[in-house]
């Protein structure tokens, strides 16, 4: 077993980055991760819905960190036109994000339908920007809906929107289940998929009363996660790292109050590469790191941002995960805080 690693450009096609001081903290988590790419999503508070807001945000990412490029995404909402998308295209912004509760709510039983954006998802096909899914359903209890089968029951609208829109490209955003990699496979191949890191690791005996493993969607069960671990180590080039590296305040983590509920996101940035180097290693994928997090995702985006022509090296490691983070008032816990990784990476 070789004992370094070289990748080439590593993109990490789905972080959160946040705004104000926990901006400042994690931003460079994400070059210190071993990352040049990183594709921002925009739920910010408020989100960033228009090209203007995203093109601001990403002057501020570059401000604290510009060893890194960052594709900017808008958030899914009413106020999105085709007009919008068409400038969106202009200024270089690579997709949209819809959000279970950006999606308009119609009269058919309750679910949740699409039908309202259609001329902004054919503007998008023609433009060729990316949609960018968070694949559940609302919680339902009428319905039998919560968050074990949210992803799942959320499958027919990706197929819906992939025959309404062939040409449009689609991401389904971390997906967690057997179901949900079974029916992108099915579909054609302007349908992708990304797997976080953390997926690989946890199951639902993971998050079930340990808050800093909870995040949405949340982990599901060990046929499930067998799924995702078993497309990677087939080398499909439909499905790519996105990290859905979700950090908030540990006060946000860790809450024991009974009317506020724990934040969902699992904090990876940090120690992003080592980490994926080391799950890939544990079901006998090493050799598909390079295309998990670098060209698969590039070549379905046809993104070159961030490339840069130097490789970035991991070299076997005993070292620890730092246990929290802090900047001014802001403190963030990281995935595996305090264990050991066998990868660090060697600059
Ligand atoms: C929230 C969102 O953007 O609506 N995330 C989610 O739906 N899973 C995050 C937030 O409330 O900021
Ligand atoms: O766990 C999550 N955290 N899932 C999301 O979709 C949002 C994210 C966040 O922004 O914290
Ligand atoms: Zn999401
Ligand atoms: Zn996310």
């Amino acid at each position: 077993m070789a004992d370094v690693l070289q990748v080439t450009a590593p993109a990490d096609f789905h972080v959160h980055l946040r705004q104000g001081e926990l901006s400042k903290l994690v931003t460079p988590h994400v070059y210190q991760g071993g990352f040049h790419l990183a594709y921002v999503m925009p739920n910010l508070k408020p989100p960033i819905t228009n090209t203007d807001q995203a093109l601001e945000y990403q002057a501020q990412l570059k401000s604290i960190d510009d060893r890194v490029e960052y594709l900017m995404t808008l958030y899914l909402s009413p106020e999105l036109t085709p007009e919008e998308i068409r400038k969106a295209k202009k200024n270089g912004i690579a997709g949209v994000k819809s959000y279970p509760r950006g999606v308009t709510t119609n009269s058919d039983g309750g679910i949740e339908s699409y039908d309202a954006y259609d001329a902004v998802f054919k503007a998008m096909e023609e433009e060729d920007i990316v949609l960018n899914l968070h694949g559940e359903v609302p919680s339902d209890a009428s319905n039998n809906i919560c968050v074990l089968n949210a992803e799942e029951t959320f499958l027919p609208h990706l197929v819906k929107l992939h025959t309404k829109f062939p040409r449009l490209r689609i991401v389904l955003e971390h997906a967690t289940t057997r179901a949900a990699i079974e029916t992108v496979k099915s579909l054609g191949d302007t349908v992708a998929c990304t797997i976080t890191a953390h997926h690989l690791a946890i199951t639902v005996d993971d998050w079930a009363g340990q808050s800093y493993h909870f995040c949405k969607p949340v982990a599901k069960y060990p046929n499930d996660r067998q799924a995702l671990r078993d497309v990677i180590k087939e080398g499909h080039p439909r499905f790519f790292l996105g990290s859905d590296s979700a950090p908030h305040h540990t006060l946000a983590k860790s809450t024991a109050s009974p009317t506020d509920p724990c934040a969902a996101g699992v904090y990876t940035s940090p120690i992003l590469l080592p980490l994926v180097a080391h799950l890939l290693e544990s079901f006998g994928a090493l050799d598909k790191l390079e295309n998990f997090v670098s060209g698969h995702g590039r070549r379905f985006y046809q993104s070159t941002a961030g490339f840069a022509p130097k490789k970035v090296r991991l070299r076997r490691s005993t070292s620890l995960v730092e246990k929290e983070w802090t900047l001014g008032d802001q403190t963030v816990v990281p995935f595996w805080a305090g264990k050991n990784i066998g990868w660090e990476i060697a600059q």
